[in-house]
């Protein structure tokens, strides 16, 4: 093989993930130094460490702060940011860093314009979760239609008569709009056309003659799909054109009796005006499996 002048290059590890593990050292490869010293972090997973391993030195740097400082990753080439964030200034500032894995598809806790302006590579891992966070999304909803958290709780305080005032509905023949159509969007749209569930789609980067022809509902306008769905579930991206998307307006034209799930990314829906549809009955409920500022406090 090639000798690289990479030779000592050295990845920080965020968090078990194997597949970003394997994704950085292609990266890596790609670019030109085979041998990676890896510096792991945190929690580490056997299995995932075993393929870093195989492909450098790996170590732990333990901090419990989210935010990785330019000071955490001075001797690194390379890091893999789980759930951290990693500003500007410690991309622009770190002196080795040329590449920055991040398990699964969203890369919005990173800096990529900075990263961009660095010259360092900024990588992910479709499909890594694609399936885990469809069957969440499923497990939202039938959370949702069974009332199971809401008997959990009363059953554990020994309120047994919860039994007589137990509001549950079935979810086959619902009408279920999806917000994107990329990985997670067709995993959800498959699971729960078995379920019974009548799909439909809105998402501007696929045609709607392409999802029809799958055999799904295809909306021309993100209107046409909250006015109509009884559940509206998203599977999009969090970026500029995102940010928000789901405000007042549209919570206030979506059905009275529908649930909104949000298993993609918090600062996609409006917080203040999804409490407010919330309080108001403008809409029956909310499934979230993310926040805008996470972690959040107990309520
Ligand atoms: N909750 C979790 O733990 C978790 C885990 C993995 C991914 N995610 C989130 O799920 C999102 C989707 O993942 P994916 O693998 O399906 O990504 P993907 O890139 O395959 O698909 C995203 C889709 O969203 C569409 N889209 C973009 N803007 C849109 C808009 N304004 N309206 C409708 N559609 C729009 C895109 O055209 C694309 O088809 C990720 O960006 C990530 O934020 C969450």
């Amino acid at each position: 093989m090639k000798k690289s002048k990479y030779t000592d290059a050295r990845i920080s590890y965020a968090l078990q993930q194997a597949e970003t593990g394997t994704a950085v050292a292609e990266a890596c490869r790609t670019m030109g130094f085979p041998e990676i010293t890896f510096h792991p972090w945190r929690k580490k997973h056997s299995d995932g460490m075993k393929i870093l391993e195989k492909e450098a030195q790996v170590s732990v740097l333990d901090k419990k702060a989210l935010e990785i400082t330019r000071e955490d990753i001075t001797e690194q080439d390379g890091v893999i940011v789980r759930i951290g964030t990693m500003d500007r200034n410690a991309i622009l500032e770190s002196k080795r860093l040329k590449v920055i894995g991040r398990p699964g598809v969203g890369f919005d806790n990173i800096d990529v314009q900075a990263a961009t302006e660095a010259g360092v590579l900024v990588v992910v891992t479709p499909n890594a979760n694609t399936l885990s966070v469809a069957e969440h999304t499923i497990a939202l909803i039938l959370t949702f239609a069974k009332d199971i958290h809401y008997c959990d709780r009363a059953i554990r305080q020994g309120r047994f008569e919860v039994r007589s005032r137990y509001r549950a509905f079935e979810i086959q023949g619902k009408k279920i709009g999806l917000m994107g159509f990329g990985h997670i969007g067709r995993e959800t749209a498959r699971l729960s056309k078995a379920l019974g569930m009548d799909v439909q789609v809105y998402d501007p980067l696929v045609p709607t003659a392409d999802i029809e022809a799958i055999g799904y509902g295809g909306c021309d306008s993100l209107s046409d799909l909250l006015e109509t769905s009884d559940i509206v579930s998203l599977h999009i991206p969090l970026n500029n054109e995102t940010r928000n998307l789901i405000g007042r307006g549209e919570l206030g034209i979506m059905k009275k009796d529908s649930l909104l799930v949000n298993c993609a990314r918090g600062g996609t829906v409006d917080e203040d005006a999804l409490r407010e549809a919330l309080e108001t009955h403008g809409i029956a409920g909310a499934a979230l499996d993310v926040f805008a500022r996470e972690p959040v406090a107990a309520s």
